[in-house]
């Protein structure tokens, strides 16, 4: 059985959730690698009250399947203990989570620098989730990370969180009151929060080794999209880590050679979070209906996503970049009852020029028009659709042409949030992975 990794192909809230759910379902594990509660999944399973998840694999719903926290991961520990209460609460069974020992830790200075730089940017802001995620990976490039396993031992912790802080005194003190920064309480805080989580640190690597020798399937879940690449995306208006298909090596600890399988999760229209360059943006009344029709707001703070056509520009640098397998459409129903819809096959920048591929100067991209091509409309409902014969005609080309101009089959559609709203196109990966239902 082959190992699959699944990637955001645009800003992030793509609706990679609900496919590691679906897929986690024939899997045996699944691995987080990167980002860390700035993602935030929402599974909705028939009535039951919607499960939010933010650190946590999805497949920690299904019963007996491993799943692991990678070292890639950079990890709150008050946010997961909670969660993993949340979770208990509801009856789910936490015997299958582990977490790397060499994951980093978020700190409650991580949380403070974050939101005090974005403020210091003023409306150069970011528009980060502020859960300090960018001082946390800083910090790890820096060498003055904690990780899981400092939470073990009470005097190397102290000691690192003392160096850690060292540096930061200047920008941390307009905050010398905040209780949580002293360096007793937090010591004793973290070590708490040690104790709790001992029986799930783990040396991850060597678990996911064990289950692709065995040839089982494994699953590899993605945060974020490629365009909030650090490397990749529209620096610096991205996220810290690397949410790219390459990633899930670094952030599991296995080779390139270990993923057969890549699927790129894209909605059938365009959102971001945050600010930054997005070319095919609405700030019309379309943007409304669609944000209103989508439910656009974030699972993790609540903010109303900017809405936009599908940027096929963006897709195939997305497709390049993680190497593709295959594509999942999500939220295809959210198009339903518009009579044209545009897709943006090119830009054209400030001074004229055409761009068939993605610019890689920020200045060009931030003044690039999209260039569209009008494609059909179809008014039908499209919640009840359970395969590619069900969808109108229109829907299918719309579908068609994605995967032509990305040369990408099209394996799976969305068509509402329910678990089962789902169309198995029978294209693609889902053959060869035996997932198709
Ligand atoms: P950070 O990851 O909190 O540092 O935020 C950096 C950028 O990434 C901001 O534009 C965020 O809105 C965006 N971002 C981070 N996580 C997500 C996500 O899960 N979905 C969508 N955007 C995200």
């Amino acid at each position: 059985m082959p190992s699959l990794v699944v990637v955001g192909a645009q800003w992030g809230d793509e609706g990679k959730g609900k496919v590691t759910d679906l897929l986690a379902e024939r899997a045996d594990a699944v691995i987080r690698f990167q980002g860390g509660n700035n993602a935030g999944h929402t599974i909705i399973r028939g009535d039951e009250e919607p499960w939010k998840l933010h650190l946590i694999p999805s497949g920690i719903l299904h019963p007996g399947k491993l799943c692991v926290i990678g070292n890639g991961v950079v990890i709150d520990p008050r946010v997961l203990t909670e969660e993993i209460d949340a979770l208990r609460a509801r009856g789910v069974d936490m015997g299958g989570l582990r977490v790397s020992a060499n994951a980093h830790l978020i700190m409650p200075y991580h949380l403070l620098l974050d939101s005090a730089g974005e403020q210091k940017l003023g409306e150069q802001q970011i528009g980060t989730t502020r859960r300090g995620i960018g001082p946390c990976y800083a910090d790890k490039a820096a060498r003055l990370g904690i990780r899981v396993q400092d939470l073990l031992d009470e005097k190397i912790l102290k000691q690192k969180i003392a160096a850690a802080m060292e540096p930061k005194r200047l920008a941390l003190r307009p905050h010398a009151k905040d209780p949580s920064l002293d360096l007793h309480a937090m010591t004793e805080q973290y070590l708490t929060y040690g104790h709790r989580l001992e029986q799930h640190i783990a040396d991850t690597s060597r678990l996911v080794w064990d289950l692709l020798d065995a040839g089982r399937l494994v699953i590899f879940e993605g945060a974020q999209g490629a365009l909030l690449d650090i490397d990749h995306g529209t620096y610096p208006f991205v996220t810290s880590s690397n949410p790219v298909s390459a990633a899930a090596c670094i952030g599991a600890g296995i080779g390139p050679k270990d993923i057969d399988e890549v699927w790129g999760i894209t909605k059938a229209y365009a959102t971001r979070v945050g600010s930054g360059p997005f070319p095919t943006e609405l700030h019309d009344s379309l943007g409304d209906r669609l944000r209103s029709a989508g439910g656009e707001y974030g699972t993790t703070t609540g903010r109303a996503r900017r809405v936009g056509w599908l940027d096929l520009v963006a897709l195939r640098y997305a497709s390049r970049i993680n190497s593709l397998t295959a594509l999942v459409v999500t939220k295809l129903d959210v198009l339903s009852g518009l009579d044209r819809l545009l897709v943006c096959t090119r830009y054209r920048g400030a001074e004229g020029a055409e761009f068939d591929h993605f610019p890689y100067h920020q200045s060009v991209l931030h003044h690039a028009s999209a260039e569209y091509v009008e494609l059909e409309g179809w008014s039908e409902d499209l919640s009840e659709c359970r395969s590619a014969a069900d969808l109108p005609a229109a829907a299918r080309d719309y579908l068609a042409y994605i995967a032509e101009m990305l040369g990408v089959p099209v394996a799976l559609v969305s068509v509402g949030p329910g678990q089962d709203q789902v169309i198995w196109t029978g294209q693609g990966a889902a053959e060869r992975l035996a997932v198709a239902t």
